[in-house]
């Protein structure tokens, strides 16, 4: 649903990745706004730490695992609050040690952080006088973990932002929970039912007033889960934030509200946005601590990760789950370090850079720098390609020098062809995780979109041009090859979608056809905007075939999304070439 509600909105707001850098006149509001996201909008890349009461349990109640993520663990497994407050008084991560966690972030890249200040659960991570329940008062720790972090930010020069539920407090009578709306009880009985503007003037007003006043002034303020929120509660605490001119806000006070960022959870968008968002997602499965998560992605997939919402000009908020300990697992202080030694090298091409100006390149990825005028291109070259030449498709500039970001006197020949810019790249492979080129240029770049479109009657959407959205768990479905031989291969989860975008410039009905294979039968639905169409797909003796998928009526020109998903009770595994529009 999220996914949906976000793809109309890119569809609303598409620019295909134009960097943001227009020359109009800035209105004095557009002004503040920029000084104020300056910092955040170079930084990219920030560390997320969830840790609270539910890190004690981490996963498991009364000898069960308990599925979904570990800090809904109370909701899921429905604790009584009593039960769960006992938590508290076990809770004493002697291990904590707020400066290594810091520098942890710090030599992953990373330029700051934010953390669950008070998660759902109700239990404030900090020393709060507007309730007992925190980790100062209600465990054997007796320290704020918050503070020292603040202090230990100050010292690193990390910035320093706060994670709040402003909603949800699973702990109050007021407090919101999910199921609410809908009328459901609170699986405790005992919890008294009391109204959300008392929860909010009793405890989240005061709790985000001090950790707005006490924390040696927060950069950020993370909302979340506005779950049966009001307009008079948002008002109330963005009256608040409104006394703290640089503090940044996301967008989950309420539905629907801006703040100064969106907040894509656990993918990343397609293209880029004309507005600035961050991606939080998690190294495994789970945001709260969960012994027995060990879904990891890997420290290269998480590279890429981050290049490819650099290359879209968003932020990744990259999280860990301490233990009950304190300590932040091993398996993601390594991954944090193998980002370090990355970014270490080649961070240049990710901080204070914008958004790729080109449409898709297959290859991997471009970021881009204005300085003085001029245009620099950092080519994150993810696939090398094999017949060695990289491809910069529709590029018209004026080339000074094109190097390897890591050794500058390692030049790269290249010449203009067709329209586009071919570089001779050798054989050897410099980064086998992201080797990136830099093209110093004079002027600014002209550059015609290879975004598909109509030619000779046809829009082809080559695999190559795809966008796979893989689920958290599962088989993850793959591009393999590259140009014409590009297939999307191992789609047998039936919960993997996968989307193009292009452009119509003639409305009008168009045939859809897809160049595919497939063992068994399989029932596929397509969309285009809001037509959906449903077919079934016949087995194909193991080769490529055309097959006829059906037609839809596209009435406005403009760029549009064409997206397939498995008909889920109808599903084997189907492999990809291309998809054909004919008019
Ligand atoms: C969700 C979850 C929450 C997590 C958050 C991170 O909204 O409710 O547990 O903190 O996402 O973005």
């Amino acid at each position: 649903m999220a996914r949906t509600i976000f793809f109309l909105l890119t569809l609303l707001t598409i620019f295909a990745c134009t960097p943001k850098s227009g020359t109009s006149e800035k209105s004095e509001e557009t002004k503040q706004q920029d000084a104020k996201m300056e910092w955040w909008r170079d930084a990219r890349f920030g560390m997320f730490i969830h840790w609270g009461l539910y890190s004690v349990p981490a996963g498991e109640w009364e000898g069960r695992e308990i599925p979904g993520i570990s800090e809904w663990i109370m909701l899921r497994a429905g604790i009584p609050v009593k039960d769960y407050e006992q938590l508290a008084e076990n809770f004493n991560p002697v291990k904590f040690d707020a400066e290594k966690w810091v520098l942890l972030a710090k030599n992953a890249g990373m330029k700051y952080i934010v953390i669950t200040s008070k998660h759902h659960d109700g239990f404030a991570m900090f020393h709060s006088k507007a309730s007992p329940y925190n980790i100062y008062d209600a465990t054997p720790f007796k320290r704020d973990p918050l503070k020292e972090l603040s202090d230990a930010c100050k010292k690193h020069n990390i910035r320093l932002g706060f994670y709040y539920s402003q909603a949800q407090d699973w702990h109050e009578p007021g407090g919101t929970y999910s199921g609410i709306e809908k009328g459901t009880p609170h699986w405790d009985p005992t919890l008294k039912h009391d109204s959300l503007m008392n929860y909010i003037q009793q405890k989240a007003l005061p709790q985000v007033k001090e950790i707005l006043e006490n924390y040696g002034g927060l950069d950020i303020l993370w909302w979340d889960t506005p779950i049966a929120m009001t307009e008079e509660a948002a008002k109330l605490l963005q009256h608040e934030v409104d006394k703290y001119p640089n503090l940044i806000t996301n967008n989950r006070l309420y539905r629907p509200w801006p703040g100064d960022f969106s907040t894509p959870e656990q993918y990343v968008p397609p293209t880029g946005l004309d507005y600035d968002w961050e991606v939080c997602m998690t190294m495994n499965t789970s945001w709260g601590y969960k012994w027995y998560d060990n879904n990891w992605k890997s420290a290269e997939s998480l590279i890429h990760m981050l290049v490819d919402i650099a290359s879209k000009g968003g932020n990744l908020l990259l999280n860990v789950g301490p233990t009950a300990e304190g300590i932040i697992p091993d398996s993601s202080a390594v991954r944090l370090e193998q980002i370090g030694n990355w970014m270490k090298q080649n961070g240049e091409s990710v901080y204070g850079t914008s958004a790729s100006p080109f449409f898709k390149l297959p290859w991997g990825r471009c970021t881009q720098r204005q300085e003085n005028g001029n245009t620099i291109l950092y080519l994150h070259v993810l696939n090398w390609p094999k017949d060695q030449v990289l491809k910069i498709p529709g590029l018209k500039a004026k080339i000074q020098d094109v190097y390897l970001l890591t050794n500058p006197k390692q030049k790269f020949a290249w010449k203009f062809e067709n329209g586009n810019v071919l570089i001779h790249a050798p054989s050897v492979i410099f980064d086998p995780i992201n080797t990136v080129i830099v093209v110093k240029t004079k002027g600014y770049l002209k550059i015609t979109s290879n975004m598909p479109t109509l030619k000779d009657g046809k829009i082809e959407l080559p695999a190559e041009f795809s966008d796979i959205h893989n689920p958290g768990y599962g088989i993850h479905a793959v591009l393999h090859g590259s140009g014409d031989k590009a297939v999307i291969k191992n789609w047998s989860d039936s919960r993997v979608q996968v989307e193009w975008m292009f452009n119509v410039s003639e409305p009008g009905i168009y045939k859809i056809e897809s160049l595919m294979k497939t063992k068994a039968i399989c029932g596929i639905n397509i969309g285009v905007g809001e037509q959906n169409i449903k077919t079934e797909i016949q087995p194909s003796d193991d080769k490529f075939e055309v097959v006829l998928l059906g037609q839809i009526q596209i009435s406005e020109p403009g760029n549009k999304v064409l997206n397939i998903t498995p008909v889920k009770e109808n599903w084997d595994e189907i492999e990809i070439k291309k998809i054909i529009l004919s008019k």
